[in-house]
């Protein structure tokens, strides 16, 4: 099949060595990008960075906005960006921390919004913005009303994008995960025992999700055989939410 190389390209993925992250960075390696892991945890940065052909490590604290600054200049031109990285502080909304909703709201919203500023301009002729958001704002969340409204906020943006950035060739599309197996869900799944079980129980699929099936359409979303696909948002669920 013609049209699937990245060959050529840079691609920034941001929370590059999460679980996720990790995932669409091999993917988009695996398709022959140039990969660059952005994350707050560098050590993992970098053990995900060596393990791929063509990579680099970034250190980058997306919920400072002079970190981000400095990130977009060592890194000078994308033609790739893989606004990946979140956080999720799970509580009632009534009881929730206003601290917290800053956090998300700098990590989930802010940032791929300064990010996508910085390195848009430079995408001449071709580029790929893609949105990792969650199903948890397409269908909302107990215990994840700040984090569903920073993770909605992206769908906004990004159809406003591919509204704008069409003419110079960039293409602008969201990517919403449904429970995926990583360490965001361990983390809350260890203190709710048997939740996994139990979602899993739900999906018509009948399993929580793997990195891999997030990471393959956010990679072919990032070829030129998705050129003419912009201003969308894909649920990876196994069918647990249909729009
Ligand atoms: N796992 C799920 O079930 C699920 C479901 C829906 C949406 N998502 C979304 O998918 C994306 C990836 O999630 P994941 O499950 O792989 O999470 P994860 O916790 O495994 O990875 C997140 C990565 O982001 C990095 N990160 C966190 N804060 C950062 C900051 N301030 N600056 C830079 N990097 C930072 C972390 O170091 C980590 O490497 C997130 O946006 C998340 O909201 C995940």
């Amino acid at each position: 099949m013609e049209g699937l190389s990245l060959g050529g390209r840079t691609a920034l993925v941001t929370g590059g060595a999460g679980g996720i992250g990790r995932a669409v960075c091999a993917d988009l390696a695996a398709l022959g990008a140039r990969v660059v892991v952005a994350d707050l945890n560098e050590d993992a940065a970098r053990r995900t960075a060596a393990d791929l052909p063509d990579a680099v490590a970034e250190p980058v604290d997306l919920a400072d906005p002079a970190s981000i600054d400095d990130l977009a200049a060592r890194t000078g031109h994308a033609d790739i960006l893989v606004h990946n990285a979140g956080v999720s502080v799970v509580e009632a909304f009534a009881e929730s921390d206003p601290a917290s909703w800053d956090l998300m709201w700098k990590v989930n919203l802010r940032a791929p919004m300064q990010l996508t500023r910085l390195l848009l301009p430079g995408m001449r002729g071709w580029g790929r913005l893609i949105f990792i958001s969650s199903d948890g704002a397409r269908a909302g969340s107990g215990g994840e009303g700040a984090y569903a409204a920073t993770k909605a906020g992206l769908f906004g943006l990004a159809k406003t994008l591919a509204r704008e950035a069409a003419r110079q060739g960039v293409t602008s599309n969201v990517v919403c995960p449904g429970p995926t197996d990583t360490p965001m869900v361990r983390a809350v799944a260890g203190e709710h025992p048997g939740l996994l079980d139990k979602l899993a129980r739900q999906i018509p699929l009948r399993r929580i999700g793997r990195p891999d099936d997030v990471a393959g359409i956010v990679a072919f979303l990032c070829t030129d055989r998705a050129g003419y696909i912009t201003g969308q948002t894909v649920s990876v669920s196994g069918g647990i939410t249909m729009h």
